[in-house]
């Protein structure tokens, strides 16, 4: 088991009740895509940020969660340091602000490998231009010097996720990574999670409200709502059969024709 979250409660000072995800757990194995979906507040983001321990504001965290041996909420900062960007890689929902807009993308995919690797110059160029090619940008040597706002949406998330994969994690979370694109580049996207996973078996956490998307990326798929998981089990299973009444009118709200999001 390469992810194990347990009884997961995270609280705010500042929120009504205080409690925002109340006993969540689950676990992924190596190399599994696994979904969890729900609707906006049911708690997703915070699940995949507490794992990374980027959450903000935050009271408490409870419970356990543990990633290739290692306890997440006892590891020291410097600890997560080394965990981020190396063994987990993270792509956020909005590719361009995530982005520095001053530095050209270039330096931003290779920042994980100065961070983490002893690789030299010329060394972590290569790897670069090679991560570029990767996730089909067009001219790597052309491409490392352009600035995120001479990209469109979807060739920035593609170098968001070439930087979240750069070092070779064992896990990617991805977070709503193609709400903000058209629907021709969402299943380009998608195809290069997946494609990604089945070539370097990466783990992924893809994060996402559209039941549609995880049904086309994950075998499994976790079902939140408010808080906690409602419903656990296999794509086809969950989509086919939902057992709960929450998932089936999460099913009936997928439209028929693909939809953008905004
Ligand atoms: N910093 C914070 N302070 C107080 N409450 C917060 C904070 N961040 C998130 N929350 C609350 O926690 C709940 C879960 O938020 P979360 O961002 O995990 O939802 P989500 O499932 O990712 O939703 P979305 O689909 O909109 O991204 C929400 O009700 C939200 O208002
Ligand atoms: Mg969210």
């Amino acid at each position: 088991m390469m992810l194990e979250v347990k009884d997961l409660v995270i609280r705010f000072h500042d929120r009504i009740g205080g409690e925002a995800v109340h006993g969540v757990s689950f676990t992924m194995d190596a190399g599994e895509r696994l979904g969890i979906v729900g609707e906006s507040g049911a708690g997703k983001t915070l699940t995949a940020l507490a794992i990374t321990r980027l959450l903000k504001d935050v009271t408490e965290i409870n419970g356990n969660i543990t990633f290739q041996g290692q306890d997440m909420l006892s590891a020291g900062e410097k600890e997560m340091r080394d965990i981020r960007g190396k063994d987990i890689g993270f792509i956020f929902q909005d590719p361009v602000a995530s982005l520095n807009p001053l530095m050209p993308v270039g330096p931003q995919i290779e920042e994980p490998l100065k961070l983490h690797t002893d690789l030299s110059k010329e060394e972590r160029r290569e790897r670069v231009l090679q991560a570029i090619r990767d996730v089909d940008l067009p001219d790597p040597e052309v491409t490392i010097q352009k600035y995120p706002h001479q990209l469109s949406g979807g060739q920035c998330q593609r170098v968001m996720i070439a930087s979240a994969l750069i070092c070779h994690p064992a896990l990617l979370i991805a977070d709503e990574p193609t709400t903000a694109l058209d629907v021709t580049v969402q299943t380009q996207i998608l195809r290069l999670l997946k494609r990604k996973n089945q070539d370097e078996n990466v783990g992924i956490l893809y994060i996402s409200h559209d039941l549609s998307l995880v049904r086309r990326l994950c075998s499994r798929v976790i079902v939140m709502y408010n808080g906690n998981i409602v419903e656990t089990g296999s794509v086809e299973q969950v989509f086919n059969h939902p057992w709960e009444e929450y998932t089936r009118r999460l099913i009936a709200a997928i439209p028929t024709r693909n939809k953008r999001y905004v």
